[in-house]
């Protein structure tokens, strides 16, 4: 139903990775059995998705091992045996757990960060990983430690690249004066829009590429999430627990998206194809990481990669949000 569009890739900051302005991110293939599960999924469906992602010509892959605790990653070395040489790889560090436990701990000290990347090699089942990140600035005083365990981690040849992932402006230039940071992950939606106070600009200014998680606020900003469904996710769904997806604010988010679709039918493209556009429109955002369970998730959002938003586009989204600035 979909057709493969040309895929143009775009330069990850300072670094020698050029990657597709379409991610897969691969959060929701952890499954639901965790904290931040997202209820069940079916490995058959992530790979699938993985696979259709690649054909649709994306060229790189979010993970982290704390998504279903190591599920995801085992899910998608298993998809990409045969065809890594050919693939980005980026996952992260920061966020541990012991053994079976589900209990979540966090550290960036060198020991744990070093047994960390050992361990993500070997679910993933390959020799280096492309970009290793900081999967958040938790706890802060072991920032410097972490930061710079990645910068030896990249001089041993077991890492291509450090990213950040959730650092304030203070705490980029903290990791800035030790290494240069090739890429910072921040969330970027049409309802997350933190960054483009300061933080934007600084990435531009110090080549500091900038992928942007949830561009669909994790489903919100598709057009196929409804009243009766927010109600119906499982509880093994942090979704249900969020309060962008309980009242009083999931009203209004709806309300937003029913206001946004008018704009995507105008363009004839989906709502979720929009959101992308709108999330790349700025010159400053490298690409988005876009979120999938199954194939045809994937294979619809990947178009948005030939996508570009008008200024009358622009203006008429920019009305629709400011209504919702008003309302929350
Ligand atoms: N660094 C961090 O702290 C951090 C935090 C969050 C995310 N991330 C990364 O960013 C990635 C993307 O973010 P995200 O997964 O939170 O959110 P997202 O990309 O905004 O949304 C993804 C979700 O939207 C739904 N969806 C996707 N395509 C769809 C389509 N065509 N039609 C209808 N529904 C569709 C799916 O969930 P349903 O089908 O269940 O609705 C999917 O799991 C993650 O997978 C992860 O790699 C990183």
């Amino acid at each position: 139903m979909f057709k493969r569009i040309i895929m143009q890739k775009r330069k990850l900051g300072y670094s020698d990775l050029h990657i597709t302005s379409i991610g897969l991110g691969t959060w929701a293939m952890g499954g639901g059995d965790w904290k931040f599960g997202w209820g069940p999924q079916d490995d058959n469906a992530s790979t699938a998705a993985i696979h259709a992602a690649v054909d649709q010509g994306i060229n790189w892959i979010d993970t982290a091992p704390i998504y279903g605790h190591g599920h995801s990653e085992k899910v998608v070395g298993k998809a990409i045996k045969g065809i890594r040489d050919s693939l980005i790889i980026a996952t992260k560090c920061g966020r541990v757990w012991k053994g079976d436990s589900r209990e979540i701990g966090k550290s960036l000290r060198a020991a744990s960060i070093r047994q960390e990347v050992e361990n993500s090699l070997k679910r993933l089942d390959i020799d280096y990983i492309d970009l290793y990140q900081i999967h958040w600035p938790q706890p802060d005083e072991e920032i410097e430690e972490g930061w710079s365990t990645i910068a030896d981690l990249i001089k041993e040849g077991k890492v291509r690249h450090g990213g950040v992932s959730n650092f304030n402006l203070e705490q980029l230039k903290r990791a800035q004066a030790i290494h240069p940071i090739a890429s910072l992950q921040p969330p970027y939606n049409m309802f997350r829009r933190e960054i483009e106070t300061e933080i934007m600009d600084y990435c531009s200014e110090n080549e500091i590429g900038l992928i942007a998680y949830s561009p669909m606020q994790a489903g919100l900003l598709t057009g196929k999430f409804t009243q009766d469904r927010a109600v119906a996710l499982p509880a093994s769904d942090w979704r249900s627990k969020h309060p962008f997806f309980n009242a009083p604010q999931l009203a209004i988010n709806l309300e937003v998206v029913e206001r946004l679709i008018t704009v995507a039918e105008k363009k004839n493209c989906s709502l979720s194809q929009l959101s992308l556009a709108w999330v790349l429109r700025r010159y400053e955002m490298t690409a988005a990481i876009v979120g999938a369970r199954k194939a045809e998730q994937i294979r619809e959002t990947a178009q948005a990669a030939s996508f570009a938003l008008n200024t009358s586009e622009i203006d008429a989204i920019e009305a629709i949000l400011r209504w919702r600035e008003e309302q929350v």
